[in-house]
């Protein structure tokens, strides 16, 4: 049996009691932190849980997995991972490749970011495809081009963009948003069809589930030299506002 278990927004805190009492009866117990940044204490959840944790990395997950999965064949396999387990596409694959193996599986839900954006206030239907921003040093061009181009027609469509940043775990490397923005600026330079200007007004969003969440909403070239603080952030790139949705976000303008 694999069990993949939401680890929620921010801490241990955040993890649901049916997620720790299958952690407490598993036979091993795996988490990774490569698909997001995760605020608890490993030492601490291992004693809640009363067992060892062994971290996995991207490759384990990805390339190696089926050493991890012949083991959740006969035996009680527990992954936590941070957020919803899955909101990553790496995880909807896992489990398609445990049903292939005949192995059951079994989701513990948790919050995600992916519902938590509606705390800015903008309207959670009226989201349209989401857009990771990868390091420049991954890919050859800054932006891949349908990137921009899908931020362009989620903006024809009229529908809000939520751009998740790049994570590169190992080497404790969270996208700040101001290079976010860059990225983005340096495609609009190339593409100039006014998808993401300096007078774009954006919301950027920190820490969702922490007792510090940081929201700011204004323009790019008021924003792009400010300091956000901890990661994790995204940059939310909004439709045209809803008058509530404006009223709302009118209380984070930056200053
Ligand atoms: C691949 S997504 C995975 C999300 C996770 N599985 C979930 O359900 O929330 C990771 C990205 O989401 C964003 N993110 C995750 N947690 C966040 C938080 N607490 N506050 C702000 N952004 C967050 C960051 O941009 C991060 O790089």
């Amino acid at each position: 049996m694999l069990t993949l278990i939401g680890l929620g927004l921010w801490n241990e805190e955040d993890i649901v009691l049916r997620g720790f009492r299958k952690a407490r009866n598993a036979d091993t117990v795996y988490i990774e932190f490569y698909t997001s940044k995760w605020h608890g204490n490993i030492k601490k959840l291992e004693r809640m849980i009363g067992k060892e944790i062994k971290i996995l990395n991207r490759e384990d997950l990805e390339e190696k997995s089926s050493e991890f999965l012949e083991e959740a064949k006969d035996k009680k396999v527990v992954l936590f991972v941070p957020g919803d387990p899955l909101v990553a596409t790496t995880h909807s694959s896992l489990l398609t490749d445990a049903k292939k193996r005949g192995i059951k599986t079994e989701i513990i839900h948790n919050a995600s970011i992916y519902s938590a954006i509606a705390e800015t206030g903008l309207h959670i239907y009226r989201f349209g495809v989401t857009i990771t921003i990868p390091f420049p040093e991954k890919t050859s061009d800054q932006l891949p081009l349908s990137t921009y181009e899908r931020i362009r027609v989620n903006k024809k469509r009229d529908l809000h963009t939520l751009l998740l940043l790049d994570v590169i775990s190992e080497k404790e490397r969270y996208m700040e948003p101001n290079e976010g923005m860059q990225v983005l600026l340096n495609a609009e330079e190339k593409m100039g069809k006014d998808v993401f200007t300096e007078d774009t007004e954006i919301v950027v969003f920190s820490r969702a589930g922490s007792e510090n969440p940081l929201i700011i909403f204004g323009k790019v070239k008021d924003l792009i030299n400010k300091g956000f603080g901890e990661p994790p952030f995204v940059i939310i790139l909004p439709a045209r506002l809803h008058f509530s949705e404006s009223e709302y976000l009118e209380f984070f303008r930056v200053k």
